[in-house]
């Protein structure tokens, strides 16, 4: 019936990445959203690069408009993200000075961006993508110029600003082989122990079909095992990661796509309760979602197909709980 919904039926909040121009111009694409999501992500409009068009100006209306439509809609805001070494603006590319310009920059953004948005975020990947797949610290713009502190830094800057957003630390990959994973739990160890105000681990399982259960299994509970909450913040399951132009979408397909999604949604909602921060699905159906463009690559990795219809998957996922 229609009171089968993602968000009348998942225990946990389940959430969405969305892009800010799809929301306004298409009505199917933000009936979607209002029904299925009870939590939202910007796709891009609280990045950096959107956020900062110049050192000294900050440009809020697109990330305001995502607020606006979250509270008429009563939705969730999760922040993604503050800091990045990628999707910067040219002027931080280009930031002349040393350290301690460097640093008043840093803080000064992480600073503004969270007191702008206090009591209205709830939550914020505060770092992004910072380790590499040997599991040690990416050797970003901001390391650079910061030093490897940067990332406790950022959590103190941001816990300053708003003491009652929960803050995450975000990476991808975390399904794959284990060394990047374990670098990165590691750190997080590190972090609880220094006293860092860091509140959960998320996971985005940007992931594919043909990667094995157990994997998905496996990063959940060892992220798990810090104590810290564990969101999975941008999903989506390809199935076409070899990238051939002329794959055709089968039933097979679907179902293993469906049973892939049922997995990982069990082996979440298996984590203890007060450690299931959500689910968050990165775009809303098989034609926005960023993989297409990315990749360049005929792909169907969503619950929606392209025209906004339940796919096995979206049952696959309702099956998971
Ligand atoms: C992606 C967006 O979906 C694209 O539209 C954009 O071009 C690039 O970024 N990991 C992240 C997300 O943390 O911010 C990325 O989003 C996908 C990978």
């Amino acid at each position: 019936s229609d009171n089968i919904t993602f968000q009348n039926t998942m225990p946990f909040p389940i959430g969405v990445g969305i892009n800010m121009g799809i929301l306004k111009r298409d009505s199917k694409y933000r009936a979607i959203v209002v029904k299925e999501y009870n939590s939202i992500s910007a796709e891009t409009a609280m990045k950096m690069k959107s956020l900062r068009p110049s050192a000294t100006t900050y440009s809020w209306s697109e990330a305001d408009n995502l607020v606006k439509f979250a509270e008429e809609n009563n939705k969730r805001v999760y922040g993604h993200a503050l800091i990045w070494g990628n999707s910067l603006p040219d002027w931080v590319k280009n930031f002349k000075g040393g350290y301690p310009e460097w640093k008043e920059m840093f803080k000064a953004h992480i600073t503004e961006v969270v007191k702008h948005f206090k009591g209205k975020v709830v939550a914020w990947d505060v770092i992004n993508e910072a380790f590499a797949d040997n599991g040690d610290l990416k050797n970003t713009i901001w390391r650079q110029k910061l030093g490897p502190n940067y990332i406790d830094m950022a959590f103190i800057f941001a816990h300053r600003a708003d003491p009652s957003a929960i803050l995450f630390i975000n990476d991808y990959g975390m399904e794959y082989g284990n060394n990047k994973r374990r670098g990165l739990v590691k750190y997080v160890e590190g972090m609880i122990q220094r006293g860092i105000p860091i509140g959960g681990i998320a996971t985005q399982f940007h992931s594919r079909v043909n990667l094995e259960d157990a994997k998905f299994s496996r990063a959940l509970n060892e992220i798990a095992a810090t104590g810290l909450k564990v969101h999975i913040s941008e999903m989506e399951i390809s199935l076409n990661p070899g990238s051939i132009k002329s794959l055709l979408l089968s039933s097979l397909l679907e179902r293993q796509q469906a049973a892939k999604y049922e997995y990982i949604v069990r082996s979440y909602n298996a984590l203890p309760k007060k450690q299931q921060f959500g689910i968050t699905l990165w775009n809303v159906t098989d034609n926005d979602s960023w993989v297409l463009n990315y990749y360049n690559r005929p792909d169907w990795p969503l619950p929606f197909d392209g025209n906004y219809q339940k796919k096995p998957a979206y049952q696959g996922i309702l099956n998971g709980v």
